[in-house]
């Protein structure tokens, strides 16, 4: 493993695992098969800066393959021109298997996620797409390259083109095979540290985890693909929830945009599922996140609040707030309540967690945290 670690570089390791232990087939859709050569061009485009309105910010910039195509450690992302968002940027590793993309779930799919981040104002801000479609097509290689993988002349290249390639792209960028999977899946003894099979057992039963980021006989995604309010962000505001959730309803009925609306106004990213559906009970809730790869990708939630995995476990154990005795807010999910875990299950938790990077990233381990695997590693 260690030699094929120094052998490959980062890109070309993830690409050649199809389906690695622990993970599903990726899922591709009918009318976008994946290529060689459209995935080839979807690279060449996610790490492009000239989409963007002062050609300095790609998709790579806030999704970057030495941070596991997160922008860790960053708590929000920052687009041109230093503008920053609300949110913090999730890893685009295993995104394929998302049911929905985004904190909110706002976007289907792939394809359709690609579109937002070039015409979002805090993002690449452009003022459409046709720039986008200008710079292609002055551009012999990627004529070239669109002619090949789509059989279009320069004048008919589209934004879904760049957008399935994109996507296609994305599709390979899938990371297993952690010691975590090597021990449950592949029953390697010694895959993992004894404290991360305490920390295991805690994750299915005392701390209930297993409820919301689920795991399947032959393969774990660590989501139920669900939204729930586990009580950040939207604690902080209790008084004026109300009132803002109102304001956003009328706002919406007048046709603002939601992309641009979460990501621009704190207080409104805060509201979650329900500035995409209306709906009072998904108030603060969001998208259940993957935990692979978790320890490399601080800080954590919607928001980049909590920095550390340790934090997030005491949230969990607080009944879902920090600090301990903070109010919670009242739409905080059924499963959300003081667990009264030891220190030793909570630093079992974390153990556990840290057992879930897969080899390609293992390099951003700290030192400290590779107490998660077994001995002689
Ligand atoms: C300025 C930083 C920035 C840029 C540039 C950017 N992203 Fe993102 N990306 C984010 C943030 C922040 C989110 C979360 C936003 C949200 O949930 O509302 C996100 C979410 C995503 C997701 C959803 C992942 C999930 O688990 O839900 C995907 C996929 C993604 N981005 C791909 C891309 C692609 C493709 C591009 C280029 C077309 C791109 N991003 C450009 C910051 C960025
Ligand atoms: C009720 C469902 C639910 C339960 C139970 C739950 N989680 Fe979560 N988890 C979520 C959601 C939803 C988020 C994202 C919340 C946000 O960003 O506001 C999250 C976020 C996280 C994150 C941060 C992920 C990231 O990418 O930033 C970690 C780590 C985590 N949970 C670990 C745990 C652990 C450990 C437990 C058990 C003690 C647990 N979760 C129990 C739903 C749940």
């Amino acid at each position: 493993m260690r030699l094929a670690l120094l052998l490959l570089s980062l890109g070309a390791a993830l690409r050649v695992a199809a389906q690695p232990l622990g993970l599903p087939p990726v899922p591709i859709p009918e009318d976008n098969p994946q290529t060689p050569e459209k995935i080839a061009l979807g690279e060449r485009l996610f790490n492009d800066v000239r989409f963007s309105s002062n050609g300095q910010v790609a998709c790579a910039n806030c999704h970057s393959p030495s941070s596991v195509f997160t922008d860790s450690p960053l708590k929000v992302s920052v687009g041109v021109d230093g503008l920053t968002g609300t949110r913090n940027a999730p890893t685009v590793v295993n995104a394929a298997y998302n049911l929905t993309q985004f904190w909110d779930g706002r976007s289907p799919t792939l394809e359709d996620q690609a579109l937002h981040p070039f015409v979002n104002p805090v993002e690449m801000a452009l003022p459409s797409h046709d720039p986008i479609l200008e710079v292609i097509r002055a551009d012999r290689d990627y004529v070239r390259d669109f002619r090949r993988v789509f059989g279009v002349r320069a004048e008919d290249i589209r934004i879904e083109h760049v957008t399935q390639a994109i996507a296609a792209f994305e599709r390979t960028l899938i990371a297993g095979d952690s010691p975590f999977d090597r021990w449950y899946f592949g029953g390697d003894e010694n895959a993992i540290s004894e404290a991360a099979k305490r920390g295991f057992e805690v994750f299915l039963t005392d701390g209930r985890c297993v409820s919301c980021h689920t795991i399947e006989h032959d393969h774990a995604l660590f989501t139920d693909h669900r939204f729930h309010n586990i009580g950040v962000g939207v604690n902080a505001m209790q008084d004026r929830i109300e009132e803002l959730a109102k304001a956003f309803l009328v706002a919406k009925q007048r046709g603002v945009d939601v992309d641009v609306a979460v990501l621009s106004d704190a207080d409104t990213s805060h509201l979650g599922r329900f500035a995409v559906t209306g709906d009072l009970s998904e108030i603060g809730a969001f998208k259940t996140p993957t935990l692979r790869n978790i320890a490399v990708t601080a800080p954590y939630m919607h928001d980049g609040s909590i920095a550390t995995l340790r934090e997030v476990v005491e949230h969990y154990n607080n009944g879902g707030v920090l600090p301990a005795g903070a109010p919670v807010n009242p739409f905080l999910s059924g499963g959300i309540r003081p667990l009264n875990l030891t220190e030793q299950q909570i630093d079992d938790l974390v153990a556990f967690m840290e057992s879930l990077t897969s080899p390609e990233f293992q390099q951003l381990a700290q030192p400290e945290r590779v107490s998660a695997l077994g001995a002689g590693r």
